[in-house]
C-alpha cells in the first residue's frame, strides 16, 4: 500500500463534532510536523471535515472509522486519500480498492490477517492495540505472516510508542492523544500542534 501516511510514523485519529473546526485543527497537525489526518466518521460532521481538510497544503487527509462501503465511497467523494476500518469487511475493502485508495482494515487474529491477505492486502490496523496483547501480540504475529505490516491504534501514546515503533513490521501507529476533544472544542490548537511537536519527536526517537 502507499505509505503517504506514514512518512511520520504516526496517523492522528481525529474526532470533529463540527466541521468548523477541520481547517484550523488540519493547520494545526500541519504546525505541529503531523502532515496526516484520519477523520473519524463517529461523526455526522465527518464528510465535511474531510472536504474542508482536503484543500490544506501538505496534509494527507484519509477517513477512519468506515463501517460499510458507502461510506467508502462518501470519504472518497469527499477528498479521502485512504481509507480506515477497525474491522475487515471485503466489501469495504473492495469498495476502497475500486477507488484506487489505499485501505487499513483492522485485522487482530491470524484468520482476520489471512482474509486481508486474501484481499491483497500488506498492512492491517491492530485496534485495540492494548487490549489485543500490544507490541507482544503483534510481534508474535509476525513470525508467520512475515510480509504482513501492523498499524496499531487504542491506548497508543508518546510514551509507549516506542515499544511499537521498535518492531520492524510497524511502519507507523495510530491513535486521539494529541488531538484531544476538548482542546478542539475550546479552539486550543496551538496546545495541539505542541503535542503533535511532541509525538512525532518520540517517533522520531525510536531506534537512534
Ligand atoms: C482508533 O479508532 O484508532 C482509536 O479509537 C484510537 O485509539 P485511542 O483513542 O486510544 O488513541
Amino acid at each position: 500500500m502507499a505509505d503517504e501516511m506514514f512518512s511520520v510514523r504516526i496517523v492522528p485519529v481525529v474526532v470533529l463534532h463540527d466541521a468548523h473546526d477541520a481547517e484550523p485543527l488540519g493547520k494545526a497537525l500541519v504546525a505541529g510536523g503531523l502532515p496526516v489526518a484520519e477523520i473519524t466518521f463517529r461523526t455526522a460532521a465527518a464528510a465535511e471535515s474531510i472536504r474542508a481538510m482536503s484543500g490544506i497544503e501538505g496534509l494527507v487527509v484519509g477517513a477512519g472509522t468506515v463501517l460499510n462501503p458507502d461510506q467508502v465511497d462518501e470519504a472518497v467523494a469527499a477528498g479521502a486519500t485512504f481509507i480506515v476500518s477497525p474491522g475487515l469487511r471485503r466489501d469495504v475493502v473492495r469498495a476502497a480498492q475500486a477507488a484506487g485508495v489505499p485501505v487499513l482494515p483492522g485485522a487482530v487474529t491470524p484468520s482476520e490477517i489471512m482474509a486481508a491477505q486474501e484481499l491483497g492486502l500488506d498492512t492491517v490496523k491492530f485496534f485495540p492495540a492494548n487490549v489485543y496483547g500490544g507490541a507482544s501480540a503483534i510481534k508474535a504475529l509476525s513470525a508467520p505472516f512475515g510480509g504482513m505490516r501492523f498499524v496499531p491504534t487504542g491506548g497508543v501514546s508518546a510514551s509507549n510508542l516506542s515499544d511499537y515503533l521498535s518492531l520492524g513490521c510497524v511502519p507507523a501507529v495510530g491513535g486521539s492523544w494529541m488531538v484531544p476533544v476538548d482542546a478542539i472544542r475550546e479552539g486550543a490548537y496551538d496546545r495541539v500542534s505542541e503535542l503533535c511537536r511532541d509525538a512525532v519527536a518520540a517517533a522520531a526517537a525510536v531506534g537512534k
